[in-house]
């Protein structure tokens, strides 16, 4: 389904793809027949990521960047290496994947866990769309409409920051996740989101905030329903599919509009 929509799309940025859904969307991209040109799969410790390095050894067109989404000069050296890479057709999508979650309930939250995990899940991506701009609006000129053809930021969020459903038992198995600073830093992630939506909608600029599910990677754990290929799969479905009228959106990977 993904792959005659993506066709339009030349290049992908992706964060925190050493491991988990950010991986598995790099593996996916890479092995569609018709597919981004070049894929960017960042990662923190590029030397440890060593199934992202064969990826990337066996696929043309997927670069390994070294990214740490906390560190304005990763992100600066990160930019400048990409910018070489991509030259003057600037880049088409940026997925802002990398995050931390993990139990933290009401005993155990400290002040230093909410600040760190903001820091990751919120500012992060808000740092790392604001220096990519410069690309984003390179393709976004070279383009019209709006979708992962011309420009776009893609910002994993989760059903955990949606305020409206955290609230009595609605989310089923998830309720019982007691996790603070993630569900805070994720819900502050959707009003980034909204904003980055208002102030790039006139140039063309689509900004999407996407549940993967509930996935079985080291964050999701093991009991999660989905595997990391129907997840990352489902995703790229629904980021080729997206258009003007999901702008600002709060989308699932079925493509469902989420309560905020
Ligand atoms: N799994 C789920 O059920 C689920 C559900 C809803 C939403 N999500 C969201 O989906 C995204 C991916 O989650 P996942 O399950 O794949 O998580 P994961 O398996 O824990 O992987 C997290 C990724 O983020 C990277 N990362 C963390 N801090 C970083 C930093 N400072 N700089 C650069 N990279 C950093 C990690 O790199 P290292 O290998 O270097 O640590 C790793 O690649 C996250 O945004 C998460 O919130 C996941």
């Amino acid at each position: 389904m993904m792959s005659g929509v993506l066709s339009g799309c030349r290049s992908v940025l992706v964060t925190g793809a050493s491991r988990g859904i950010g991986l598995q969307i790099v593996k996916d991209l890479a092995k569609k027949t018709e597919r981004p040109a070049l894929i960017i799969a960042t990662a923190r410790n590029p030397a440890a990521a060593e199934e992202l390095q064969r990826v990337a050894k066996e696929s043309s067109g997927v670069h390994v960047v070294n990214l740490d989404v906390t560190s304005q000069a990763s992100i600066d050296a990160a930019v400048e290496e990409a910018s070489s890479l991509l030259g003057a057709e600037g880049l088409n999508c940026l997925i802002n994947n990398a995050a931390i979650g993990k139990t933290m309930n009401l005993e155990m939250v400290t002040a230093e866990e909410m600040l760190k995990t903001y820091e990751i899940n919120t500012v992060a991506p808000l740092m790392v769309t604001k220096a990519f701009l410069p690309l984003l609006r390179a393709a976004a000129t070279r383009g019209s409409g709006m979708g992962i053809h011309r420009a776009a930021v893609i910002n994993m969020s989760t059903v955990l920051g949606s305020i409206q459903l955290n609230f009595g038992s609605v989310l089923g198995p998830l309720a019982e996740f007691k996790w603070y600073p993630y569900k805070a830093s994720k819900a502050a992630l959707n009003m980034v989101t909204r904003c980055l939506a208002v102030d790039l909608e006139s140039e063309g600029i689509l900004c999407v905030a996407v549940h993967p599910g509930w996935v079985r990677t080291d964050m999701g754990g093991p009991q999660a329903d989905l595997s990391v290929e129907e997840s990352a799969s489902s995703i790229l479905s629904v980021l080729a599919g997206l258009s003007e009228k999901d702008h600002g959106g709060y989308l699932d990977y079925t493509g469902k509009t989420l309560p905020w």
